[in-house]
C-alpha cells in the first residue's frame, strides 16, 4: 500500500501520517523531516536546504527528487508506506511516478483540507518532538507534561518557520506550487479529500475508511 498525504502546512498531514501507517503496517516518513534530519547532521544537503526552508519556499527538486527516492527504495519500505510532503509540485509527482512504474504506482493520494484561519491557528501553537517528531499542539493536544514528548520523554521545540511570515509564504507556495497537484491526482482517479478541521481521531477514521475503498 503506497500512500501520499497532501495538504497545506499545518493541516495535519505529519499528526496523521503515522498513525496511519501504523493501522497500515507501512512505514512512513515526511520530506520536511528528512530534510531537518540531513540539517541537524550537518550533511552538505542539509546546509543547502536551510536557507529555502528558513524562507518556506520549496527546496529544489535535484535535492528533494533523489532525497526521497532513495528512502523509498530501501527495504523497510518493500511493504509500502505513507509519504507526508511529497511530490509537492508537479515535476516532483512525474519523478515520482516514473520511479514507482515498475512498483504498482500510488494507491491514493489523500488531500487534508483545512481553512487558512485554521491553518494559521494550528501552526503557530504548535510544539514537535525532538526526537520522534510527535505533534503537539498548546491548545488542541497539549504533552501531558510542559516541553516533554508524551510517546518518547524527548524535548519539544517550535519550528523556525513556523513564525508568521515564513507560515505566509507556505501558504502561497503550496497554493501555487502544490495545490495543482489536486488536478494532476484527481485525473488519475485516485486523489479522495478528507476534511481536516475534524478532530484528530475523526480525521484518523476518515483517512483509514478512504484507504479501504
Ligand atoms: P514540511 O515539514 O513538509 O512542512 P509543511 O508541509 O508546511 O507541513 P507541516 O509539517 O507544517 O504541517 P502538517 O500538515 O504536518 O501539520 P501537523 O500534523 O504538524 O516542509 C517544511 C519545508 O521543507 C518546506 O517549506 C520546504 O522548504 C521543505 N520541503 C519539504 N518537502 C519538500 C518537497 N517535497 N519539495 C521541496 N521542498 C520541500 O499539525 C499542525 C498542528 O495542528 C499541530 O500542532 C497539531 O497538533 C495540530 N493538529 C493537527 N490535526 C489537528 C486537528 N484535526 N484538530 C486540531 N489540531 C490539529
Amino acid at each position: 500500500m503506497k500512500v501520499v498525504l497532501l495538504g497545506p502546512p499545518g493541516a495535519g498531514k505529519g499528526t496523521q501520517a503515522g498513525r496511519l501507517a501504523d493501522s497500515l503496517g507501512v512505514t512512513n516518513a515526511a520530506s520536511g523531516d528528512l530534510l531537518r534530519e540531513h540539517q541537524r547532521k550537518g550533511t552538505e544537503l542539509g546546509k543547502l536546504a536551510r536557507p529555502y526552508m528558513e524562507r518556506g519556499v520549496l527546496v529544489p527538486d535535484d535535492v528533494t527528487i533523489p532525497m526521497v527516492t532513495d528512502w523509498i527504495s530501501a527495504p523497510e519500505q518493500s511493504k509500502g508506506f505513507v509519504l507526508d510532503g511529497f511530490p509537492r509540485n508537479i515535476a516532483q509527482a512525474e519523478a515520482f511516478d516514473a520511479e514507482l512504474a515498475d512498483k504498482g504506482g500510488i494507491d491514493h493520494v489523500l488531500c487534508i483540507n483545512v481553512s487558512e484561519e485554521e491553518l494559521l491557528r494550528r501552526l503557530s501553537g504548535r510544539w514537535l518532538c525532538r526526537n520522534c517528531q510527535s505533534a503537539y499542539h498548546e491548545e488542541f493536544s497539549p504533552p501531558q507534561k510542559a516541553e516533554e514528548c508524551d510517546r518518547c520523554g524527548g524535548k519539544l521545540y517550535q519550528r523556525d518557520d513556523d513564525r508568521p511570515e515564513a507560515v505566509k509564504t507556505r501558504i502561497e507556495v503550496y497554493l501555487n506550487e502544490t495545490e495543482p497537484l489536486i488536478g494532476y491526482y484527481s485525473d488519475a482517479s485516485i486523489l479522495r479529500k478528507i476534511d481536516g478541521e475534524a478532530p484528530i481521531d475523526e480525521v484518523a477514521r476518515a483517512l483509514m475508511a478512504a484507504v479501504r475503498i
